[in-house]
């Protein structure tokens, strides 16, 4: 099978991993979390005490060694930092208060957008984030962007949270993913925004499953018109 470049962008908790992941899965391609990465860099910082301080950060930036490491048993790839599996403990509420603030800074950016291309340079890739579409591959043969109503992400987000027994309120989930809609969307560089030639995909109201089937007949249809 021909390999494109997929890009999947759009608001947080819209479910773009999950269905990046499966869609790689099928297509026999590599899934790339680009938000785990920016976590990871949160984390960082908050465990280094320059959340608030981003050039202190930005000087810490070459200490952060970034790698995806699959997991045979759960089937994705995990996120490391310097060699420690953090994939647990960059989904907490806490990293995702800072996580967009942390997103705003440019060397964040560059750095990460940097590694990013270099996971992606032979194609064959599934690839979700915010900026993926409109600035790590412009030149993507598919482009997603998804959304969903802040209230149906919200409950998402909340019941995965309380999967994994944090101690959190359905009013505190809806606040944060407006707050980070809002700083996302607004920031100067790189901000959250459709690009002109992707896709738009409301899933509010759509189950994973029929999600999941539109967007492989949709791969397959893009992959066959790069084949010919
Ligand atoms: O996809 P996520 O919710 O795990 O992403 C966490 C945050 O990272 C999100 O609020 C904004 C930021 N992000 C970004 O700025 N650019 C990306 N390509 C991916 C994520």
């Amino acid at each position: 099978m021909g390999k494109i470049t997929i890009a999947i962008d759009g608001y947080s908790s819209t479910g773009k991993s999950t269905l990046a992941k499966q869609l790689a899965k099928a297509l026999g391609y590599i899934y790339v979390d680009t938000g785990a990465m920016y976590r990871a860099v949160t984390l960082f910082a908050m465990r280094e005490g320059v959340l608030e301080d981003a050039r202190s950060l930005v000087r810490l930036l070459p200490k952060i060694r970034l790698s995806f490491v699959f997991n045979p048993q759960l089937g994705f790839a995990e996120m490391y930092l310097n060699e420690e599996n953090i994939e647990r403990a960059i989904r907490t509420l806490e990293v995702s208060k800072h996580v967009s603030k942390i997103s705003t800074i440019e060397e964040v950016r560059l750095k990460l957008a940097e590694m990013q291309r270099a996971m992606g340079k032979d194609k064959g890739v599934v690839m979700d984030g915010r900026d993926i579409g409109t600035v790590v591959f412009p030149d993507a043969e598919l482009k997603i962007f998804m959304n969903a109503s802040p209230r149906a992400r919200a409950t998402r987000r909340y019941k995965e949270l309380l999967d994994r027994g944090e101690k959190v309120s359905f009013d505190e989930v809806l606040k944060n993913v407006q707050e980070r809609d809002y700083i996302d969307s607004n920031r100067e560089v790189a901000p959250l925004k459709k690009a002109q030639d992707a896709i738009e995909f409301d899933n509010t109201d759509m189950g994973l499953e029929e999600q999941f089937q539109r967007m492989l007949s949709l791969s397959l249809r893009v992959i066959n018109t790069v084949e010919n």
